[in-house]
């Protein structure tokens, strides 16, 4: 789908990129010629992925980092910066999330989440910018949202509550930084399960059949879908895209949406009685 240079001599930092999804889009860049630096709390799991990329040709480091300490985030740029000579890309791609009766969660468990999606988002952006625009060094911010960061979402309110955060901060910027040669772009995954997903919102037998019966196209995304879309949006090729959030989930935001959308389930025979009533004789 892509040339094999797509890529080529950017180095692409990507918050979480040791697991799931970020892992995912890691090695799809690197593939396609980036270098690649990652970041999360678990030191085990990032050198893990990174000797992995290695292993398979990649130019991949690690850092140890909690995107909710900007001091921890300051320490990881100057440590990639050492290493690559500058970061171009930027990958805010870190979540923490769990499904939760809200007047379950205490405001400690509202903090872990509100402070990994959004402020840690927010600082991480605001550390990859600073540096940008001091340097006048172009760059880009790809944040990965979910779709009921417009919709919200019962059970997931934290979540919800920062996601609309991240995509407002996308727009904004968008349209602040434009002037600095600072795209911003997202995407709104669907359901793709990873064991975060598997471990944290279902985890109960039945659960993730559920999910995905609610996908029109009656199937979870791929991870070669997603990291297809997160190449091609954070490339030059994508270079007049900014502000833009494109949702990949199979159509399944939509079919919650329309108020006639459960007419699905009508059989063929239903729907020869319902036009029999409903159409002028
Ligand atoms: C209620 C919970 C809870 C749960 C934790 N807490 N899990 N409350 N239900 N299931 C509470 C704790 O009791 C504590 O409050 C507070 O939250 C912080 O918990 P810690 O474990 O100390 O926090 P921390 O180590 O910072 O971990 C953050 C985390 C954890 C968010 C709680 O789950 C995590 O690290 N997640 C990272 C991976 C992840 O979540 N990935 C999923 C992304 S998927 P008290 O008051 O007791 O101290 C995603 C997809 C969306 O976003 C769409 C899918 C279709
Ligand atoms: P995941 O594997 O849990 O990815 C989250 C990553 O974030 C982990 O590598 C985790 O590593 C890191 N992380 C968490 N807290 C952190 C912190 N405080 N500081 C630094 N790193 C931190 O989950 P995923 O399913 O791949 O999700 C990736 C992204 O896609 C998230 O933004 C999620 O909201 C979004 N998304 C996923 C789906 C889906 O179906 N999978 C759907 C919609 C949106 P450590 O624990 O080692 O820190």
């Amino acid at each position: 789908m892509f040339k094999d240079d797509l890529l080529k001599n950017k180095a692409i930092l990507i918050t979480g990129g040791g697991t799931g999804i970020g892992k995912e889009m890691g090695y799809k860049f690197g593939k396609l010629g980036a270098k690649i630096a990652i970041l999360g709390r678990r030191e085990d799991v990032l050198k893990d992925t990174a000797e992995k990329f290695t292993n398979e040709g990649i130019d991949a480091i690690f850092h140890r980092c909690d995107v909710r300490s900007p001091e921890e985030i300051s320490r990881a740029f100057d440590y990639f910066v050492s290493k690559f000579g500058r970061i171009d890309i930027l990958v805010n791609n870190a979540a923490g999330n769990f499904a939760s009766p809200f007047e379950e969660l205490s405001p400690h468990a509202i903090d872990a989440v509100i402070g990994i999606v959004l402020h840690g988002t927010l600082y991480m952006t605001l550390e990859a910018g600073k540096r940008w625009i001091s340097n006048s060094q172009k760059g880009v911010v790809l944040d990965i949202v979910t779709t009921y960061a417009w919709t919200g979402s019962a059970f997931v309110v934290p979540s919800a509550a920062a996601k609309a955060g991240v995509l407002a901060t996308v727009r904004s910027l968008a349209v602040e930084w434009a002037r600095y040669g600072i795209r911003h772009v997202a995407i709104a995954p669907g359901p793709f399960p990873t064991d975060a997903t598997r471990k944290n919102l279902f985890p109960l037998p039945g659960m993730e059949e559920a999910l995905i019966n609610r996908v029109p196209l009656g199937r979870a995304g791929t991870m070669e879908e997603i990291s297809n879309l997160a190449a091609y949006l954070v490339s030059d090729e994508a270079s007049f895209i900014n502000g833009e959030v494109v949702t990949i989930d199979g159509g399944e935001w939509l079919k919650g949406a329309g108020q006639f959308n459960d007419l699905l389930q009508l059989t063929k025979e239903q729907w020869e009685m319902l036009k029999s009533i409903s159409k002028k004789k």
